[in-house]
């Protein structure tokens, strides 16, 4: 196992009719900045359960934060913050949301351009530097809830660039699983493959010492794999959509990429699709997995093999039969999941993607992805065409 430091202080508050805590979580007289997306919080209730629970906050709303949140929208948030003296943001809401909160409160006080957090990203480590704030999640996928990190979108330039830090942990995280009952099945399809592939990047990588982490990570993916297709068709069955909440935050809490390698790579081709075609974080990662498997096949076919066994129960003739089931494995479960795992099939207009992307990756200097750092630019033009 590598060395490694733990540190997350994220007070994590679980379960039903848990939003009823906040005041014990906001200070009484902090000015706050609920911040939320495009209105499903009005719907489900989410949000009047929120208002009564801060009855007496004094509290400035500030809606409108789309899905693959856009430093253009989050950028007057800044300036509303730095206008009316606000000092503790509550994100309701989404990864977006709560993303594009962690922007917000990282850009308020940055002294300079505040793209630059974004084209350099930054590491924001002081917490004199930013804006506290908590969520309330009403999505569970991407474990922004209980890490540091946030992926944020320029509209100008149809980037979409990753950046964090450890002074933007949330101080506090409300989850209720109740409240995926109002998502739409895509939602709750995209929040399982979105939390499976956490897993996996941070797994299947190649063997090493770390028994614990695989043994986490095997559990996270088995649930995800139990509970998958019945959580999709019944969001209000409080087993399934706790034990959904909770293994999409386990993914990405940092807790398991303690000790060991990691991936990464298809989120980092996968986050070109969706600013290059909108297409949900989620399904881009479900069109680009399986054909990154195959391509880095030799790298990670004794991990492969393991995960298939443990898994799925695979047996095999020898590890690169296993390892190849695995993958089929996979697709079926990103299939059953309601993903389709071809870029044509979820844009017509593809054509120089794999040159866009390789250009792209290039002009930021990014000479290799992966664990190994053996995903050079070529290999992600392989990668990216298998999977049209
Ligand atoms: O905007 P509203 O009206 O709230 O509607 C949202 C949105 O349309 C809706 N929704 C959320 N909760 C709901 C609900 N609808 C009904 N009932 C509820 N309870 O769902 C839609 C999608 O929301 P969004 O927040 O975009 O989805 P998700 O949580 O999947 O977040 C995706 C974003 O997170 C980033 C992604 O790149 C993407 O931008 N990620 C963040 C990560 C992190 N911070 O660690 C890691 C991930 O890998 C990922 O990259
Ligand atoms: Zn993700």
């Amino acid at each position: 196992m590598t060395n490694f430091e733990l540190y997350n202080p994220t007070n994590y508050v679980f379960g039903k009719g848990q939003i009823a805590k906040l005041p014990d979580l906001v200070a009484k007289d902090s000015k706050i900045l609920l911040a939320y997306g495009g209105g499903s919080i009005f719907k489900n209730g989410v949000y009047d359960q929120v208002k009564t629970a801060l009855a007496g906050y004094e509290i400035v709303e500030f809606g409108g934060i789309e899905p693959n949140p856009r430093y253009e929208t989050l950028m007057k948030a800044v300036e509303i913050i730095r206008e009316q003296n606000i000092g503790f943001i509550l994100a309701v809401g989404g990864g977006s949301v709560i993303d594009g909160v962690k922007f917000i409160s990282a850009a308020v006080k940055f002294k300079g351009e505040p793209k630059d957090i974004l084209h350099k990203r930054l590491l924001i480590k002081e917490l004199s530097e930013v804006i506290p704030f908590g969520t309330v999640l009403t999505l569970p996928a991407t474990g922004s809830e209980m890490n540091s990190g946030a992926v944020i979108t320029i509209d100008e330039s149809q980037e979409k660039l990753a950046f964090g830090g450890s002074a933007l942990f949330p101080k506090f995280s409300v989850c209720d699983p109740t409240v995926i009952e109002s998502l739409p099945k895509r939602q709750i399809q995209n929040g399982i493959v979105d939390a499976y592939t956490h897993v996996l990047e941070q797994y299947l990588t190649y063997p090493h010492d770390a028994l614990l982490q695989d043994r986490i990570a095997e559990g996270i993916l088995q649930t995800l794999v139990e509970i998958g297709p019945s959580v999709v068709e019944n969001p209000s069955d409080y087993k399934l959509a706790s034990n959904f909440m909770w293994s999409a935050t386990m993914a990405l809490n940092g807790l398991i990429q303690k000790g060991v390698p990691s991936d990464w790579a298809t989120h980092m081709i996968g986050h070109e699709l969706t600013a290059l075609y909108e297409i949900d974080h989620a399904r881009t990662l479900a069109i680009i997995g399986p054909s990154l498997y195959r391509v880095m096949f030799e790298t990670k076919k004794d991990k492969l093999a393991q995960y298939g066994e443990r898994v799925f129960g695979i047996t095999g003739t020898s590890v690169e039969d296993k390892a190849e089931k695995a993958i089929e494995k996979t697709v079926e479960f990103l299939h059953a999941m309601g993903m389709q795992t071809k870029l044509s099939e979820n844009t017509d207009q593809f054509d120089g993607t794999a040159d866009f992307i390789v250009k792209r990756f290039e002009e930021r200097g990014w000479k290799a992805l992966g664990e190994k750092q053996n995903i050079t630019p070529e290999k992600v033009r392989e990668i990216v065409e298998m999977s049209y």
